[in-house]
């Protein structure tokens, strides 16, 4: 089933499109990925457009699984993926899952994490053929991550929960975000 969420032009800020990574995006995905901001805050990153494209095709069967549903944002024209946003299950059929993001350099400060997070949040945690239908969606980051604790509090994940460091896999103090059907997902 092919899946695309319109986030529309609002207030000066650019319409965004979100669909499922495609082989196409493969370029575009291993460039965001060569920032120092990613590679500081993000668990996984990319090294080259091979690892990009194994990536996706990774992505594609996770989503079939219903293990991981991870979009591209794409640019106003809907052709540049500038970002990302993935919610991620432990299993097939939970109804509890992470959610995770990312948006290239060049675009940062313009307000387009926060509303993608929303558009994605609203489709998995709303009913319907072919979404996950969840209960809760957790945002978790690191303390110093103060971008990304912006864009859990914009788009409606309240902090639930401090967490303390475990190093060596986790060296800072975390943040739980948490965000529930509103009635409007
Ligand atoms: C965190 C991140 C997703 C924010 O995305 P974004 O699209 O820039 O989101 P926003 O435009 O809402 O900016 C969020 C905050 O970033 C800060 N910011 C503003 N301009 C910025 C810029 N040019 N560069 C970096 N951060 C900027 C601001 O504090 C802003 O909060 P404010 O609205 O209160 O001013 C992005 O910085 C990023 O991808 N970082 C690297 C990967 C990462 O940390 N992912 C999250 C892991 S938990």
């Amino acid at each position: 089933m092919t899946v695309e969420l319109i986030v529309p032009a609002q207030a000066g800020r650019q319409r965004l499109v979100l669909r499922a990574w495609a082989a196409r995006d493969a370029e575009a995905l291993a460039a965001a990925h060569r920032d120092t901001g990613m590679r500081r805050w993000l668990m996984t990153t990319l090294d080259g457009t091979e690892a990009a494209e194994r990536w996706i095709e990774q992505q594609a069967r996770l989503w079939e699984g219903g293990l991981r549903y991870s979009f591209a944002v794409l640019d106003q024209d809907g052709t540049r993926p500038v970002g990302h946003v993935a919610v991620k299950r432990k299993a097939a059929g939970a109804v509890s899952a992470e959610i995770g993001y990312w948006t290239a350099a060049a675009v940062r400060g313009q307000g387009i994490a926060p509303r993608a997070v929303d558009a994605v949040t609203r489709w998995a945690l709303g009913g319907g053929t072919g979404r996950p239908a969840l209960t809760r969606l957790e945002l978790l980051h690191a303390v110093g991550n103060a971008a990304s604790c912006r864009v859990a509090v914009k788009s409606g994940f309240p902090l639930r929960e401090e967490l303390a460091p475990h190093p060596p896999k986790f060296p800072e103090a975390g943040h739980v975000h948490v965000r529930e059907p509103d009635g409007d997902a």
